[in-house]
């Protein structure tokens, strides 16, 4: 009923705008609003064993996956530790030689997804100390690890994750400086700086949310496109890989998500006039590179759709359309351009006839091999 989506069509819209209070409620009682002290002790690791972590593996499925894609980023800038990234279906296969004081982190909304937990039970097995950022309170994942980092936000039941991935992003992004400041890798004040801008987050959710007429209007424009093409670089890679699933997921349109330098060796074949491309750009070292990126795209007449927290007149005028997004910093942007991605995905599907909250052939948790 309507009812139980608090008015709103689908369960995933809900979800959608549910952003800035589960964000909220995954910072809530963790990080202090100046940043001056991070409560991280209900995860069960002291900080003189995250002191001694010289190694990090990440590893999920679907969304989860690209959450932990953005947590390298994050954790080998902030904190200095090596991270290595997989698939859950692949790690569990391939015979990892863990190395000495290593780290495990499982993420996972649901707690229940079958390969997820193998690789988690493979880690624990070979002696590996094991966390998992998990959002639902006492699933399997959240028993049988060594430690929880609980997201907190609250029952998704959209199939296509939402506000679960934006929550596992603050909590990656809480962790690290948690482990930053056990390694000690950063001045203490620069963490404070960093931490107390999570408390701008909600309210920039909010600010986001409110490109949707806009977000609209667009997918008015291009919701017949067979193919859609997304690209970002660093931080914003994962951003581009999770805005095309999205997309996929819901709307069974082909879409794609690219490093943006690396679309060059191959993708760039498939751009021809009015081929959708959506590029991610934060206000940061990537700006001109992905610029010169833009140019190669529009030399063969690609429509470029920008989501961008610059506000450069050369990446206005080389977009064809062009959202602004207030952005914080590299790394909460990943938040906060997620928001009109996964608005463009919905409103695609809706103008496809599709049913976005139970897409066919897909589950919200897949507990099978
Ligand atoms: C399924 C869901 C995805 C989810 C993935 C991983 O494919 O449809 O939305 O990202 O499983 O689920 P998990 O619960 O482990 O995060």
């Amino acid at each position: 009923s309507m009812a139980e989506k608090g008015g709103y069509k689908h369960f995933m819209l809900k979800e959608i705008h549910e952003q800035p209070r589960s964000i909220a409620d995954t910072i809530r009682g963790r990080v202090l609003p100046d940043g001056s002290r991070i409560v991280y002790k209900e995860i069960g690791i002291s900080y003189e064993e995250l002191a001694l972590t010289k190694k990090i593996y990440l590893v999920a499925c679907g969304t989860s996956y690209h959450a932990c894609l953005i947590g390298k980023y994050m954790i080998e800038r902030i904190a200095r530790i090596p991270v290595e990234v997989d698939i859950a279906s692949e790690f569990r296969y391939r015979e990892v030689p863990f190395e000495r004081d290593s780290l495990f982190i499982a993420i996972t909304q649901s707690g229940e997804t079958a390969d997820t937990l193998a690789a988690l039970r493979y880690a624990k097995k070979s002696g590996v100390k094991t966390l998992t950022i998990c959002n639902v309170v006492g699933s399997t994942a959240s028993r049988e690890a060594d430690g929880v980092f609980y997201t907190h936000s609250g029952p998704e039941i959209g199939v296509a994750s939402t506000k679960a991935f934006t929550s596992q992003i603050v909590a990656l992004y809480i962790f690290t400086f948690a482990l930053s400041k056990a390694k000690r890798a950063n001045p203490a004040d620069i963490n404070e700086i960093f931490l107390s801008k999570l408390f701008h987050l909600p309210t920039m959710a909010e600010k986001a949310l409110k490109l949707e007429d806009k977000i609209h209007q667009l997918a008015k424009e291009v919701y017949k496109k067979p193919n859609f093409l997304y690209l970002g670089r660093g931080l914003n890679y994962p951003v581009a890989l999770e805005g095309a699933l999205k997309l996929k997921e819901i709307s069974y349109i082909h879409a794609e998500g690219y490093a943006a330098g690396e679309m060059k060796h191959g993708p760039i074949a498939l751009v021809e006039e009015g081929f959708p491309v959506v590029f991610i750009v934060s206000d940061d070292l990537y700006l001109e590179k992905t610029l010169s990126n833009m140019e190669e795209i529009k030399a063969r007449d690609g429509f470029i759709i920008t989501i961008s927290s610059s506000k450069e007149e050369k990446l206005k005028k080389l977009s064809d359309r062009f959202i602004y997004v207030e952005g914080i910093n590299s790394y909460l942007n990943t938040v906060l351009f997620s928001i009109p991605l996964q608005l463009l995905a919905y409103h695609v599907a809706i103008l496809r006839g599709c049913d976005v909250d139970q897409p066919r052939n897909l589950a919200k948790s897949v507990t099978v091999e």
